[in-house]
């Protein structure tokens, strides 16, 4: 089971912040290659569409899985390491964030685009890419953490 917690812990934090770091470093700068807003922002919304279920799933898992690993392996939150507390505190921010994302700028930014009111969406497209950039910020520096910081923390 802990193998199996450990597999899934680090498949979800790689498939979120990875994807993060394609919309945000590839798609994002790749996007003028498209005529004017109306494409580019259907586009998104296609992206978004089909990102954020998978993201859902993530954000379920990795605490599941966190916690599975303290508990079964580590015996309880005394047993672990700061880069773990680090971890736990900075993931709980990125899925709080995944969450105002989702229900706030996502959800207003979908309906914009049905309604083919371009500018509305583009202001809502301008959150979500300052809270994604925040995210992967955090998801980058919580991945490298948890995965060294066994190794230098004392
Ligand atoms: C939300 C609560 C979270 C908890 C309770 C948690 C807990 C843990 C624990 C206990 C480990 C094992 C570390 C070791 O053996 O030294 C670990 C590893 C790791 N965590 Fe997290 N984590 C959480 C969120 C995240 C997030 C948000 C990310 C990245 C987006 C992440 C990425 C990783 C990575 C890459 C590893 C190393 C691979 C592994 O050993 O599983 N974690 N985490």
């Amino acid at each position: 089971m802990s193998a199996l917690a450990v597999a899934i812990h680090a498949v979800a934090a790689t498939l979120w912040v990875g994807g993060m770091f394609f919309a945000y470093q590839i798609l994002r700068p790749s996007m003028p290659l498209l005529d004017g807003p109306p494409p580019r922002l259907k586009l998104w919304l296609g992206v978004f569409d089909r990102f954020f279920p998978w993201v859902w799933g993530i954000v379920i898992a990795l605490p599941l899985t966190g916690y599975w690993q303290i508990y079964s392996d580590y015996g309880g939150m005394d047993g672990v390491g700061p880069h773990i507390h680090a971890m736990q505190g900075v993931g709980w921010v990125m899925i709080v964030l995944f969450g105002y994302l989702y229900f706030g700028p996502y959800a207003k930014f979908k309906t914009a685009v049905v309604d083919e009111a371009w500018p509305a969406a583009g202001e809502q497209l301008n959150s979500i890419r300052r809270i994604v950039g925040t995210n992967l910020i955090l998801g980058l520096v919580t991945t490298a953490a948890g995965a060294s910081g066994r190794l230098w923390v004392l």
